[in-house]
């Protein structure tokens, strides 16, 4: 058949339309927006920074309601953000993202109750372990409560694992003992009966650290109480994405009967300091040198080709099992939000996202684009 294309974007779908004779007039609906390629599949989410909360940007505000389906507070729900002293709370910017959220249609996975990390700091002046006690109740009795329903699910608990398996030996293991996780999420079923609870910790897909993560999610409803899924946060290196790995813990998460998510994706480009060690632990940084910020003026061509391929055999994985996994979330938009460009090493220029700096989509945008056009 020999015929010209004619291309037109409506509203993020392409319709590709061959002209031939009258007769022969084929016409293609092909998905330009991701949420809309993956609808049938599982939600598309990406982590907000307050800029983008805020809609100071009209060009990342229309990428955010063009091709996503789900956000995630990158920092603003956090414990020192949302609940900064004893008896003060600041809503206004989760409230703000919680109408952002039902004006368009995004669902919001609140990020995150019980975390040893970003903690308001008078937590530390806290040495009793009733005080921590009273400081989770309240915490959850109020966070969780105020936006039950709204949101549509929460990251009850946050990496209380450590790389063996074993309980990390947070603030909240020392003080309330190892029991804490079931009664956190014994709270957020109570303060959030219409949210879905969810545990998050990053490379739970390697198999100690997964093991200690069945172990938690068999505890928790062993006790009876709710956990609807499990988030993996996906913090990989384009060239190390652990494949098989992630599949065995796709298998063995949902056979215990849960959704299982990709809740924190980005694809490290650059060298990493430390060989093949990969922790998205905030805490475990680097210092600079000039050798392991190799593209601070481009990516190149080759590297482009390869993070989509990255991001390609992901996808391919996903799809493989989109019965089981419920949504994948990037760990931000574009490249200039990342917070790959200051973790584990303060001042680089990486490229681990779908959009770049000037929030072009690239090739890796359209690759996921393709896999399911094509
Ligand atoms: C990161 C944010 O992206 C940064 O802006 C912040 O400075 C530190 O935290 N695992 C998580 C996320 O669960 O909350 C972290 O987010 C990245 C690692």
């Amino acid at each position: 058949m020999t015929s010209k294309f004619f291309l037109t974007v409506c509203s993020g779908v392409c319709l590709l339309v061959a002209a031939c004779s009258p007769s022969q007039k084929i016409s293609i609906t092909k998905a330009n927006s991701l949420k809309e390629a993956y609808k049938n599949n599982f939600l598309i989410g990406a982590a907000l920074n307050t800029s983008q909360i805020q809609e100071h940007d009209s060009v990342a505000d229309n990428i955010i309601k063009q091709h996503f389906s789900a956000a995630t507070p990158e920092n603003i729900m956090k414990a020192e953000i949302i609940h900064p002293a004893w008896d003060t709370y600041n809503f206004d910017l989760a409230d703000k993202l919680v109408a952002y959220g039902a004006k368009n249609n995004i669902k919001i996975n609140a990020h995150t109750l019980i975390w040893h990390s970003q903690l308001p700091s008078f937590i530390r002046g806290i040495k009793s372990a009733d005080s921590i006690k009273l400081y989770m109740e309240n915490h959850i009795n109020t966070v969780a409560a105020r936006y039950n329903g709204k949101v549509y699910s929460w990251d009850v608990v946050n990496e209380a694992l450590n790389e063996d398996g074993t309980l990390r030996n947070s603030v909240f293991l020392q003080k309330l003992g190892p029991d804490y996780i079931v009664e956190a999420f014994r709270l957020a079923q109570k303060a959030a009966p219409d949210t879905k609870l969810y545990y998050n910790d990053y490379n739970i897909e390697q198999p100690k650290k997964r093991a200690g993560t069945i172990e938690i999610i068999k505890k928790i409803k062993a006790a009876g109480v709710r956990i609807d899924g499990v988030g993996i946060q996906g913090h990989w290196h384009m060239n190390d994405a652990p494949l098989d790995k992630i599949e065995e813990s796709i298998k063995e998460f949902s056979a215990l009967g849960i959704e299982v998510m990709f809740t924190e994706l980005d694809l490290s480009v650059l060298p990493n300091p430390r060989g093949r060690n990969n922790s998205a632990d905030i805490a475990a940084t680097t210092a600079y040198n000039e050798s392991i910020n190799p593209y601070k003026n481009g990516m190149p061509d080759s590297v482009q080709q390869k993070l989509a391929k990255s991001y390609e055999q992901l996808f391919q994985l996903f799809l493989k099992y989109k019965k089981n996994v419920t949504r994948v979330t990037f760990w931000g938009v574009d490249d200039g939000q990342s917070w790959l460009n200051d973790f584990p090493v303060r001042g680089r220029t990486n490229y681990a996202l779908l959009f770049d700096r000037k929030l072009q989509p690239k090739k890796a945008f359209y690759s996921l684009i393709d896999l399911k056009n094509n």
